[in-house]
């Protein structure tokens, strides 16, 4: 069951137990979920994306702001509840998060199709919506008061191009090979089955579209935001590229959240034929390519 918690932000040291930082469970689990992961090929195409019947999960200690729950070694966050809907629309989030700068180097043509998963109130939505004016924004969220949110803000700005959509834990529910983009603004980390969101969201995507991947830098002591809602870079490279993405690049502009961006990766073409234009690329824009991925 989901649980809901308040917000990512670092309480004051004395509120903070020294197990949660202690039990930092890195290491505790990773080791079997390592020799899981050994069993499963690296996926190259959707023909191969893993089986259903596959557990990637292990069981293990359950720090304060985690669910015992660990996907590669990572233990997964609780969700954040929809209570906590203002913080998310807190004033000072410019000037901590720099969400406009983020907008800005958002490659994405004015009529792409783009995904907002983990939309919360739609702080990142309507931004959004502002900027594929001919496009469409579908914002996603597993909860009921999240939607509701979203669809009366929709109506009382008289937005055209956002469409709501209530999806579950496993599912965003996105039609296949739809979009153009995808989202994720401090929302992966908390997906209790990152696998299986993995693999709908690389359904949904087209191909040659991206995850523009936004978490806190975990690897950065100064980030003053709890450790399970902070992700490093080697953590999603890994997650991502066990469910076929190719990751791309990490631009790290942002004050306190990596920029990551991850392709779903053309099929290959079997042979070239005469007049053979390929398939139609998602319509991000720009973004360079094949990077080489270098350990961080
Ligand atoms: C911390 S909030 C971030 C909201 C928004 N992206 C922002 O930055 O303002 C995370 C959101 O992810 C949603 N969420 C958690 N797990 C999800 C899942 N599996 N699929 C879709 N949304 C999910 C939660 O309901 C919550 O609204």
């Amino acid at each position: 069951m989901m649980k809901q918690w308040r917000c990512g932000l670092r309480l004051p040291a004395a509120t903070m137990t020294a197990t949660t930082v202690l039990l930092l469970p890195w290491g505790l689990a990773s080791a079997e979920a390592e020799v899981e992961e050994k069993k499963v090929a690296p996926v190259t195409g959707e023909a191969s994306l893993p089986k259903k019947s596959f557990h990637p999960y292990t069981q293990g200690p359950k720090s304060r702001d985690g669910i015992g729950k660990y996907y590669m070694g990572r233990e997964i966050s609780y969700v954040m509840g929809h209570l906590a809907a203002g913080w998310l629309e807190r004033p000072e989030r410019e000037r901590e998060e720099k969400p406009s700068l983020l907008m800005e180097n958002l490659e994405l043509a004015p009529d792409a199709v783009v995904a907002d998963i983990g939309a919360g109130s739609g702080y990142f939505t309507f931004m959004l919506a502002e900027k594929v004016p001919q496009g469409r924004v579908l914002a996603v969220d597993i909860q009921p008061e999240m939607i509701d949110f979203l669809k009366k803000r929709s109506e009382k700005e008289g937005t055209k191009n956002v469409e709501t959509i209530l999806s579950t834990e496993k599912d965003t529910k996105l039609p296949a090979n739809a979009v153009d983009g995808i989202l994720l603004v401090d929302a992966y980390h908390e997906f209790s089955f990152p696998r299986e969101m993995l693999e709908s969201m690389y359904q949904a995507l087209k191909p040659g579209g991206r995850v523009f991947l936004l978490e806190y830098r975990a690897e950065d002591p100064l980030v003053p935001i709890k450790p399970l809602h902070k992700m490093s870079q080697k953590q999603a490279k890994l997650e991502y590229a066990a469910s076929g993405f190719r990751w791309l690049e990490t631009r790290d502009f942002l004050p306190r959240q990596h920029f990551m961006i991850f392709e779903k990766p053309e099929p290959k073409k079997k042979a070239a034929s005469p007049g053979d234009e390929g398939v139609e690329k998602g319509k991000t824009a720009g973004g360079q390519e094949g990077k080489v991925d270098e350990e961080s």
